[in-house]
């Protein structure tokens, strides 16, 4: 089977997390390397969680750390969303798998040279945004863009914003400007794929490290939710992502022109998500559907499948 190139840019992160694991456990696509940025968390600790999600699957992947700040402001708090530690604070081994030495930016051109590349990704867009400006052919050498993030109809930050555009909505703009083909998917999709108590139930009774792992980190993740939500659904936002690689066709796209707002006193970082249908055929698509029942099965499924390291 020829496998899709695919390179992880996030900010570890319970929901990247489960969106990472998804990845490996996916024949479909071959993960070529995790770049951190921070988000959720610093730096520090984002990539710390990357090499911790490397280091449970048993095949070696290239780890980097990118940018520590946003293009503009920086952020001054982690969130508290994933817990202190960006993982839903379990107790982990030091990693085996050690940072590599490039900068992210430079990992994202390296695997884009190597061959035909496609980039996931599901935290802040900083270090696509800054790769693109150190090496300004790399719009042209990606084939696709995948990214978890915006909202048309309500943010998750403010009521304009959603996290990710957010914390960086310089580098959203200078990525939505880029040429390459961009699949979008915004808080409007995110929120119908969700995992329920029942879900993390059936990965505690596996009795493996992935399920006690994935179980383990989501249980605060829902706690969270149902503080801030009203229920205990975890919303599996960046797991569109590699869903919409793996299994073509379960999400429904729709053909749009994206763009940011980077000013105003309310609407910073507010994506506008142009629906009208003289774009259908555009380069640039959003998520609009997403059946929970058969993505909850097939996510279970994979994560199951999928072999530890011994
Ligand atoms: C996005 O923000 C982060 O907290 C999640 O990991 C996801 O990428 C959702 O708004
Ligand atoms: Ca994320």
């Amino acid at each position: 089977m020829d496998r899709r190139r695919v390179l992880i840019d996030t900010d570890p992160g319970v929901d990247d997390a489960i969106a990472i694991l998804l990845a490996f456990a996916s024949p479909e696509i071959e993960v070529v390397a995790i770049t951190a940025v921070a988000g959720n968390v610093g730096l520090d600790k984002t990539a710390l969680n990357a090499r911790r999600l490397a280091d449970l699957v048993d095949r070696p992947v290239v780890v980097a750390a990118g940018c520590a700040e946003p293009l503009s402001d920086p952020v001054t708090e982690d969130s508290v969303v994933h817990g202190r530690d960006g993982l839903g604070d379990l107790e982990w081994d030091e990693p085996r798998t050690i940072l590599d030495p490039r900068h992210a930016t430079e990992v994202i051109y390296d695997a884009a040279v190597e061959g035909p590349l496609t980039i996931v990704a599901i935290g802040p867009l900083t270090n696509l945004a800054v790769a693109l400006e150190r090496h300004p052919d790399l719009e042209s050498m990606v084939e696709r863009v995948v990214i978890m993030g915006g909202a048309s109809f309500e943010g998750n930050v403010t009521p304009a914003a959603e996290f990710n555009i957010w914390v960086d909505p310089e580098a959203a703009r200078r990525v939505f400007a880029a040429s390459w083909p961009i699949d979008l998917m915004p808080l409007d999709l995110t929120h119908q794929a969700y995992l329920v108590d029942e879900d993390l139930e059936e990965m505690r009774s596996w009795g493996t490290v992935i399920g006690e792992r994935c179980s383990g980190m989501l249980e605060p993740y829902a706690a969270f939710h149902d503080e801030w939500y009203g229920n205990r659904d975890v919303i599996m936002h960046d797991a569109m992502c590699v869903y919409e690689l793996v299994s073509p066709g379960a999400i429904t796209l729709q053909g749009v022109r994206l763009a940011v707002e980077v000013a105003g006193e309310h609407a910073r970082g507010a994506t506008f998500i142009d629906r009208r249908r003289a774009l259908a055929d555009s380069v640039q698509r959003v998520g609009v559907h997403v059946d929970n029942a058969q993505f909850r099965r097939f996510l279970l499924d994979r994560l199951h499948s999928l072999t530890p390291r011994s």
